[in-house]
């Protein structure tokens, strides 16, 4: 389908937080592909700049403010239709912010939020019609929204979302503000999208939402996460993987799929944000230590090799070192693949945004420099155990730090890294599972070779 508008111009999206805003962005990639309009890499290349921005954390803002007002010194390709080059800002900080954002940078000239991704095309070609800024942000989202078309990064590799927004309020979080409440998709489309990707030879699925484990609630009066990870699961697919599940929600039946379902990969990314039962109540977490480590011995019951990773938040507003103390114990206790490291930053309109935050600056990063270490340790020690065994590796490309490398992901979703062998392109592996030999654990990838 062609354009008048966005037939022929170039376009980039720049994509920061969750995978919710890096799916959203594939659909708006689609959506304006098929409208004729082309996705070229660079700024310098491109009529048209989206951000899809996140605002969980506060640099996040700061970064975009000045990424914006850096696009004023890059000049338009020579050829470009327009004479202007076009600015649009979604995502998370668009829905928050919205016509605030046109305020404090006249030159952007469309911002939408979280419910409207459809709406693009649209506002865009409102915005070059009448030379004037468009802005469209609704409070929520009609229902779920699953029939744009989607141009995925990668062939082999599919997100596919079955929830959006988020009940939860974490006391610190923003999310629920930004993405709604949390909605549902139902069983049906959740299935034949994926039938349709495996008819596709997509090789791994993963299944997006704030809190997978809650799904099905909304639609079905309790949840219904295991039969989604059943159905999916029975499609033949060759890798399952979901993201992210809460911990007081996560059931015996899912923790048994582990076991039970052989392309259900093991690995699990379980956020426990902190490890002392005091902060977790402040946090409104709704379950302990006890029960997560609970949770963690179940897991490791019924998959021995199971990869767990993490988010962890230091300096809330009242943590104490003993506090920080649990957070260490637990951490040293898990032994952890990967922990994803937060320092606290209020968030304004959520409920821990008004409690006393006194703790020092320099105590917490001393704190999160600890934690670091003690990660970093435990992520090593987690990848020697791989060494000298023989793991299925998906590859996704060129090593970006050394082109004479493979790079693909193990089952458990460790980074690997294998010498290309001579004769071969990487286009000869990329998409593809093949065997590789472990020969050396480092802290965030192993290093192998082919089989
Ligand atoms: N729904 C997911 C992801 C939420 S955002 C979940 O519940 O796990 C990703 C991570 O950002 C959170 O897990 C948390 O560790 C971190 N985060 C969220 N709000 C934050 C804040 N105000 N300050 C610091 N880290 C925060
Ligand atoms: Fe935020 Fe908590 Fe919802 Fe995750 S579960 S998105 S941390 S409110
Ligand atoms: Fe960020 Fe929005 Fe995701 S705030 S973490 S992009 S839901």
């Amino acid at each position: 389908m062609m354009d008048q508008y966005l037939s022929g111009l170039t376009f980039s999206i720049h994509t920061f937080g969750c995978q919710m805003n890096k799916h959203d962005s594939e659909r708006i990639d689609g959506m304006l592909e098929s409208l004729g309009a082309l996705a070229v890499d660079s700024i310098e290349e491109s009529d048209m700049v989206i951000f899809m921005t996140c605002c969980v954390r506060e640099a996040a803002d700061t970064r975009l403010y000045g990424q914006v007002s850096s696009l004023k010194n890059i000049p338009l390709r020579e050829d470009s239709p327009l004479n202007k080059r076009l600015i649009a800002i979604g995502g998370c900080i668009g829905q928050r912010d919205g016509e605030g954002l046109i305020k404090a940078m006249p030159h952007v000239d469309v911002v939408f939020g979280t419910h409207n991704v459809g709406s693009l095309p649209g506002l865009i070609r409102e915005s070059l019609a009448k030379h004037k800024p468009q802005t469209e942000i609704l409070e929520s989202s009609e229902g779920f929204s699953t029939d744009l078309p989607t141009q995925r990064e990668h062939s082999w590799a599919a997100w596919l979302p079955i929830t959006i927004g988020c009940n939860n309020f974490c006391s610190y979080c923003i999310v629920p503000y930004v993405r709604g409440r949390e909605k549902s998709r139902t069983l049906e489309s959740i299935r034949q999208e994926a039938e349709s990707y495996v008819r596709a030879g997509v090789k791994e699925i993963t299944l997006l939402g704030q809190n997978v484990n809650s799904y099905g609630r909304d639609l079905y009066g309790a949840p219904q996460f295991v039969r989604v990870l059943d159905e999916v699961a029975a499609t033949g697919i060759e890798r399952l993987r979901f993201a992210t599940s809460h911990p007081k929600d996560l059931s015996a039946e899912v923790i048994n799929r582990f076991a039970s379902l052989p392309n259900l990969m093991p690995a699990l990314h379980l956020p426990v944000q902190s490890g002392s039962n005091r902060i977790l109540k402040s946090m409104n977490r709704h379950y302990t230590r006890e029960h997560y480590l609970e949770l963690i011995e179940q897991l490791r019951k019924v998959r021995p090799d199971i990869a767990l990773s993490t988010d962890i938040i230091v300096g809330f507003p009242g943590e104490r070192e003993e506090d920080f103390l649990d957070t260490l114990s637990l951490v040293e206790e898990v032994g952890y693949h990967q922990v994803f490291t937060f320092i606290y930053s209020k968030r304004e309109g959520t409920p821990a945004a008004t409690m006393i935050d006194d703790t020092p600056h320099e105590v917490i990063q001393q704190r999160f420099d600890r934690l670091v270490d003690l990660v970093q340790q435990k992520a090593f020690e987690a990848n020697q155990s791989d060494e000298g065994k023989v793991l299925d590796v998906l590859f996704e490309g060129v090593s970006k730090r050394d082109v004479t490398k493979l790079s693909g992901k193990s089952p458990k979703n460790q980074t690997i890294h294998v010498p290309l062998p001579s004769a071969k392109s990487p286009e000869d592996f990329i998409g593809k599972i093949y065997p590789v030999h472990i020969d050396e654990a480092k802290t965030w990838y192993l290093a192998g070779t082919l089989q």
